[in-house]
């Protein structure tokens, strides 16, 4: 069986680069690996006080779809030279109740993708503080800073650049090599 991937893209529009990412991303992976993208779009703003009686129904929806996967893909663009709020938020629903964290041990790895040049590095490297900090082991190398982004794909969302293709299919295998070394073979 191929391990689960829970995917969490952090751009919400419709016509997003981060989202045609991700689903190339789908289909350059090994089979070792099945990515399915998690929804983090409707996701009320954490508040410790809806915890409980008020827990809102898709905070529960969202635990229980990261909960179920093996491995975590976060697919981002940079906002502010940082992680889009969206994101910040689902994670931050994530990692409570205190204890309860569904990011915990679970092997990830992250891809920003931005149509400037630096790639969405800024981004890239606030989100993977916070994943030294929800114990999330990252792959390390190689780092997946994708610039120019809105040259990268045709009409139809299909990724073209020949040399990207090549790079995320090395980047996936990478990635697949660290879910087996944290929780064994497929
Ligand atoms: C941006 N953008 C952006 N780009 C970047 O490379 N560094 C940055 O710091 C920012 N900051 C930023 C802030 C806000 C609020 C927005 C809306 C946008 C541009 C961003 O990379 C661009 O809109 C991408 O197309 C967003 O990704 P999606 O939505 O195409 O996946």
């Amino acid at each position: 069986m191929p391990r689960d991937v829970a995917v969490l893209v952090g751009s919400l529009r419709k016509a997003s680069l981060n989202r045609k990412m991700a689903l190339a991303l789908a289909s350059l992976a090994p089979e070792t690996l099945k990515l399915r993208i998690v929804e983090i779009g409707d996701l009320p703003l954490y508040d410790e006080d809806l915890e409980g009686d008020a827990l809102p129904a898709p905070w529960k929806r969202f635990r229980d779809e990261v909960r179920a996967a093996e491995a975590l893909l976060f697919v981002t663009p940079e906002y502010n030279r940082s992680v889009p709020g969206a994101l910040k938020n689902a994670i931050d629903v994530g990692s409570r109740p205190y204890g309860q964290s569904v990011w915990s041990g679970k092997p990830g790895a992250v891809v920003s993708v931005s149509p400037g040049a630096i790639g969405g590095f800024g981004a890239n490297h606030h989100l993977r503080q916070s994943l030294v900090f929800l114990d999330v082991p990252v792959l390390q190398q190689p780092e997946a800073y994708i610039g120019g982004a809105a040259s990268l794909f045709d009409d139809a969302g299909t990724l073209t650049n020949e040399g990207t293709r090549k790079f995320l299919t090395a980047f996936m295998q990478k990635f697949a090599a660290l879910v087996e070394t944290v929780i064994g073979p497929a």
